[in-house]
């Protein structure tokens, strides 16, 4: 995708969830948030001219779905993002993505050259569908992908609908660096009803990428062992929903091919967070309040238990210190791709 410029706004991020390898980015949503909640922080946005125009729709974006957190929520819920007619991203004046309904957010700290996508990371997420807003089968989307920092390749991503080169619809599947031939890394079914956890174990020394997966409160477990991928030049984790055109022939996909009107879909997140993988700790699942978390050595299995630091108080959450326990950020910003 070109160049592009995220307008940012805050969501306060108190955690508090007790985390035994660190975290390095944090995108659980406090139990309570509204979509107003994500532009309500004290801090200043990062672009407050067109950050206004945003959060004016932000309740037309941002939905709080009423279903069952993920496996690494505690006292953190889930939330939706939407997709309608009016989400087209205009990095710029004279780049305006009319091809694409996208909105994706992106995490505080995520500046695409920062420590995320250095060394050994394994990036978490879960997502459901929303039976209420349905997406097209007939189109291709991008539900998760790292963009690199010069927005040349996706060095993972993940995608379902109808997509390009695989046979069948409305499955989950997760593909290396799109610019290689790395191809299909795990697929499966997009079942309704079900919450589909990933962990994207990241190896940027190594170029490896592993697959964790499972669903609903099922701990993690490897699908995919860690395999080659050109994971290399930094970049920014996109969650939302990325959604392409129909037609034939199309040369720029950004501006192109046919996107019908009167849509209402959406995608429901949850559990987001990176944490810091050096040395093999990797979270398969966590206890929550007890502080319990299982960790593997790799993301292979032979889980072992260890206790986590204690779990931040209610009081911190509400004070917005919720991150103390474990190292969980205080605050996280989330840009936005979209308007409403
Ligand atoms: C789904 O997408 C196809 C292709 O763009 C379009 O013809 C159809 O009307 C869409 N269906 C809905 C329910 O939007
Ligand atoms: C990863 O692979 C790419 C492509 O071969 C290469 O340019 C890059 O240097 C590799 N990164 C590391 C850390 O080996
Ligand atoms: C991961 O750990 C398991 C259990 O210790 C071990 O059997 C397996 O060989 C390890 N895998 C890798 C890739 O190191
Ligand atoms: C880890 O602890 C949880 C919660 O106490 C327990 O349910 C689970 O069976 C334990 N797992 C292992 C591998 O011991
Ligand atoms: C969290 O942010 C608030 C508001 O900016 C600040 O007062 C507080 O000290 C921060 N807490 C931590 C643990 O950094």
């Amino acid at each position: 995708m070109s160049s592009k410029i995220f307008v940012s706004f805050l969501a306060v991020a108190a955690t508090g969830f007790a985390q035994q390898c660190p975290v390095t980015l944090d995108g659980r949503v406090p139990a309570g948030s509204t979509p107003a909640t994500f532009a309500t922080d004290a801090s200043p946005f990062d672009s407050a001219s067109t950050a206004a125009e945003k959060i004016l729709h932000l309740d037309q974006i941002i939905k709080i779905p009423s279903v069952t957190p993920s496996l690494f929520d505690t006292n953190t819920i889930p939330f939706e993002v939407t997709l309608s007619d009016g989400s087209i991203f205009a990095p710029s004046a004279t780049n305006v993505q009319t091809g694409f309904r996208r909105c994706e957010m992106i995490l505080d700290g995520n500046t695409g050259t920062d420590d995320s996508t250095l060394g050994q990371k394994t990036m978490h997420f879960s997502l459901m569908k929303d039976t209420a807003r349905p997406l097209n089968q007939s189109h291709e989307y991008q539900l998760f992908f790292l963009e690199d920092s010069s927005f040349s390749t996706n060095q993972v991503v993940l995608k379902t609908g109808t997509i390009a080169g695989v046979t069948g619809t409305d499955n989950l599947v997760m593909f290396g660096n799109v610019n290689t031939d790395v191809g299909t890394l795990f697929s499966t079914a997009f079942t309704e009803g079900v919450m589909h956890n990933f962990g994207v174990v990241m190896d940027f020394d190594a170029n490896t990428t592993e697959i964790l997966y499972s669903q609903d409160a099922a701990a993690l477990t490897s699908v995919k062992a860690a395999t080659a991928n050109d994971i290399s030049g930094q970049g920014q984790w996109h969650f939302g929903a990325l959604k392409k055109p129909t037609g034939e022939g199309i040369k720029d996909v950004t501006k192109e091919g046919f996107q019908p009107s009167g849509i209402n879909e959406g995608v429901i997140f949850a559990g987001i967070f990176e944490e810091n993988s050096a040395g093999g700790c990797v979270s398969l699942s966590a206890a929550g309040a007890a502080g319990q978390v299982t960790v593997a050595s790799n993301g292979t299995g032979a889980a072992t238990n260890v206790t986590g630091a204690a779990a931040a108080t209610a009081t911190d959450k509400a004070k917005g210190n919720g991150g103390k326990a474990g190292g969980a950020k205080n605050v996280t910003k989330i840009a936005i791709t979209c308007s409403g």
